[in-house]
């Protein structure tokens, strides 16, 4: 039997007057799952997170949480703990009684309240803040009370919304560690946005790629990064050089494509149509020196590298192929003749 996913998004899509900002998309959250959404600004996933909450009505489609639709709920009624952009504190309440506010609209007794209260809020350690207002905070703590207050009503699927990206370059490190370590600890099942495709890396277990409000890719990080289905996914994430080409054949399962730039290559995979447009990504580290024999695709080269020489960047030339694993994987020594260094005025 396959479990029931805890989330399960079909065919959602979301219309603004003339704007699709969601569209056709369909995916589903295993229990205990980090799933990102990860795509660049206006792609839709804020309005993705806001239709699961229920806080933005879809156009159509359908969000089930638990096998059961949720059209009907309102969003305290959801079983979704949602952590906003911005935090969205209540300025006026105390930490203690912003953690509190999902259990009240919940009608849980006060003392369980307070009890879950204190929990949660030890949870992420800001017990001894309980009694300070939002803007007595910094950056990180706010982030935590947020979170606390999504976590507080034990929700099936926590939503967080680019939890990040308000906090400083040093304290978002930090506390993607911190939140990674906290929501694997509760196996909370997670869908969070992000447009930090390193924070997606880092932080999911699978990631959905958006773009224009349709999903270009579905997987864990490594089969994103290693096999992008889709230019968008190739270019969007990580270093990737892209060659377009035409199909000229293709022959015993393989696909020989004619590079723009006058290659032929021959590629694992198909289906493909001879005089077919296509594009080949090969990852940076995927460029490795020919071992010896016969291997296809063995290309001549002029080699070129961009260097990084301490603060400084180098693009090197040479005209011999680098040997086979000549190539070492980290630091290399180069040397620049003085009397080859031209001192411009
Ligand atoms: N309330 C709204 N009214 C009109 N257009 C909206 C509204 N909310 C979002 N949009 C549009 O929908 C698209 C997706 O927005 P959003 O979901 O916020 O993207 P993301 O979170 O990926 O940056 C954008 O083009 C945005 O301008
Ligand atoms: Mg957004």
């Amino acid at each position: 039997m396959i479990a029931t996913p805890v989330l399960s998004l079909s065919h959602l899509r979301k219309v603004y007057g003339e704007t699709v900002a969601v569209d056709d998309l369909s995916f589903d959250l295993a229990r205990g799952e980090i799933v990102c959404l990860l795509g660049p600004s206006g792609c839709g996933k804020t309005t993705t997170l806001r239709m699961v909450a229920g806080f933005v009505p879809p156009t159509g489609g359908t969000i089930a949480i638990d096998g059961a639709s949720v059209a009907h709920l309102p969003p305290y009624r959801r079983d979704t703990g949602m952590v906003f952009q911005h935090y969205a504190l209540f300025p006026h309440l105390s930490v203690a009684e912003n953690v509190g506010f999902g259990l009240r609209s919940l009608g849980v007794p006060r003392a369980e309240r307070e009890q879950r209260v204190r929990e949660t809020l030890g949870l992420v350690e800001l017990g001894p803040l309980a009694a300070r207002l939002p803007r007595e905070l910094s950056g990180g703590q706010q982030q935590r009370v947020a979170l606390a207050r999504a976590l507080a009503v034990r929700p099936a699927v926590l939503l967080l919304d680019e939890p990040l990206s308000n906090l400083d370059a040093q304290l978002r490190v930090r506390m993607r560690e911190e939140l990674r370590g906290l929501i694997r600890r509760l196996e909370t099942t997670t869908l969070f946005v992000t447009h930090d495709q390193e924070e997606a890396l880092v932080l999911a277990d699978r990631i959905v790629v958006m773009n224009r409000g349709r999903v270009e890719q579905v997987g864990p990080p490594a089969e994103i990064y290693e096999a992008p289905a889709t230019r968008f996914v190739a270019e969007f994430i990580g270093l990737c050089n892209l060659l377009e080409g035409t199909v000229r054949a293709v022959q015993d399962g393989e696909v020989i494509v004619d590079t723009r730039g006058g290659l032929q290559l021959r590629v694992a995979g198909g289906p493909a149509s001879p005089g077919e447009r296509v594009a080949l990504a090969v990852r940076p580290e995927q460029v490795v020196p020919a071992p010896a024999g016969n291997v296809p695709n063995r290309l001549p080269t002029a080699s070129r590298h961009r260097l990084a020489v301490g603060g400084e960047e180098l693009l090197m030339e040479t005209h011999a192929a680098p040997a086979a694993g000549g190539v070492p994987a980290g630091e290399i020594e180069i040397a620049l003749d003085p009397a080859r260094l031209r001192l411009l005025r």
